[in-house]
């Protein structure tokens, strides 16, 4: 091994250990630590894996100096703006974005799926009508490995692909029953002549009593946040799902564990709690309190949708966010007004702070999402779940290039281990309290 390409580990001054230095196309080498324990018997130490590679990938890179966020090589911005989520999708599971005739298939298999077992209803109505979204997400999800037993065997490369395929066709469907039981409403069936945004608002908010139309501009605006959800390198949620899937459990009990760590408000969860906290901040006069209860380190509160493990700088995905409020709330408004203007505020004097200044605080793809989805009607509590809906595509993809990789192996990691000692079992009437 050249000097150039090994890193040397001297350990209480001698055993120089020389570890592989590994470069990828983009971002900062690895140091290769595969054989430490094995040869050398030291473990590494990064709980929250702050400086861990879990794997190797091609499907997305991010600077987070920099904020850049590039799908396949494809800056996000571009993709935004010019391309569709179902494009985006075939880019994410097949490397390059399809030509036109792939693009129609794929847009064909998709919508070919896009109804749920009819007994899955049947799991629906063993909720509350009050139970979070996200909750019936992650059991109805769950449940799809009791119903599509043709797609479970991860070893066959159709059967993985039938999965895909449900899993990105069914995720609107169940989403939008989620809300449709939570209004007390009749589920909506999806329709095969509306494209993947324009029937998720379709079995929405249409009613049986009256036609529905989807507004273009709101269509245009779930594809695009639907785009900006897709997929984010190894966020907690997709480890999940890549941790999981190592196991070699079928692909729709990976997804439904996806589904309930996005549910955290440190992660996905956190486009709700940006808008419970807007409400809770309420005027533009009362932004100081709460940025001093966000700087008070015995106060838990945090300022939601600002900070990032990766980006140390604008998250691009909040940037398109912030543009598109202000074309949804001219098109559907819907007295949003107050909470875009109230977040703008908030920023500003955010990001003039000394202390998410020096801590490199910006905001995240969570600040201004809640805003438009309230814009467009849809309740808090389904936030998360839109999130989910996009985010399957980013873990079905992560999944898929997993389970292909020659080199995979369950994900096991180790501990440093801070308990006790060897000792004695007492049994109970010889113990003293
Ligand atoms: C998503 O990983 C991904 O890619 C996720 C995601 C994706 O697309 O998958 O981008 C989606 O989850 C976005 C993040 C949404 N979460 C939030 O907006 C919740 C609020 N943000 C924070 O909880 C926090 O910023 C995290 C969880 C996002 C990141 O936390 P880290 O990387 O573990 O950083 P940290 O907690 O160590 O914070 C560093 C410092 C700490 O202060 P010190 O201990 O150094 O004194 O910054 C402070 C933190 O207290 N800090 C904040 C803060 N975020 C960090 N202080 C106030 N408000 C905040 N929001």
């Amino acid at each position: 091994m050249s000097s150039k390409n090994t890193v040397k580990v001297s350990v209480s001054g001698e055993n120089i250990l020389n570890l592989p230095l590994l470069e990828g196309t983009l971002g900062p080498r690895v140091i290769d630590v595969r054989k430490l324990y094995s040869d050398h018997g030291y473990f590494t130490y990064d709980p929250g894996f702050t400086s861990t590679a879990s794997c190797e990938s091609s499907i997305t890179f991010i600077d987070g100096e920099k904020g850049i966020l590039l799908h396949r090589g494809y800056p996000i911005q571009e993709l935004a703006s010019q391309s569709s989520f179902m494009e985006v999708a075939y880019l994410l599971l097949h490397d390059d974005l399809p030509d036109l005739d792939q693009l129609n298939h794929f847009r064909s298999e998709i919508t070919h799926h896009t109804m749920l077992h009819e007994q899955l209803i049947y799991f629906y109505r063993g909720f509350r009508r009050d139970a979070h979204p996200m909750a019936i997400m992650v059991g109805i999800v769950g449940a799809l490995s009791a119903f599509y037993h043709d797609s479970l065997d991860i070893a066959d490369p159709d059967q993985q692909k039938l999965a895909v395929i449900r899993m990105l066709a069914k995720m609107p469907t169940i989403a939008a029953m989620a809300y449709k039981y939570s209004q007390g409403q009749p589920f909506v069936y999806p329709r095969n002549d509306l494209s993947y945004a324009a029937n998720f608002l379709h079995m929405m908010f249409s009613l049986p009593v009256e036609p529905y139309e989807v507004s273009p501009v709101m269509e245009r605006a779930m594809d695009r946040i639907f785009i900006l959800h897709a997929d984010h390198e190894q966020n907690a949620s997709t480890s999940t799902v890549r941790l999981a899937s190592s196991s070699g459990a079928n692909p729709f009990a990976c997804i439904a564990a996806g589904i309930a760590c996005l549910w955290g408000p440190a992660h996905g969860g956190a486009n709700e709690a940006v808008l419970e906290m807007l409400q809770e901040i309420r005027t533009p006069d009362r932004i100081p309190e709460f940025l001093a209860r966000a700087k008070d380190k015995d106060d838990p509160f945090r300022l939601m949708g600002f900070g990032h493990r990766v980006y140390k700088n604008y998250d691009p995905r909040a940037s398109v966010l912030r543009e598109s409020c202000y074309e949804i709330l001219e098109d559907v408004g819907n007295g949003s007004e107050p909470l875009l203007e109230l977040a703008l505020t908030l920023e500003k004097k955010a990001l003039a702070d000394p202390y998410f200044q020096e801590k490199r605080l910006f905001p995240n793809v969570d600040f201004y999402s809640g805003i438009i989805f309230k814009a467009m009607g849809i309740p808090t509590s389904m936030f998360t779940v839109l999130f989910a809906v996009a985010r399957t595509v980013g873990w079905l993809s992560q999944w898929k290039e997993m389970i292909e990789d020659p080199k995979m192996k369950i994900g096991r990691p180790r501990q440093l281990y801070k308990g006790h000692q060897k000792r004695k079992f007492v049994p109970v009437n010889e113990r003293n309290s």
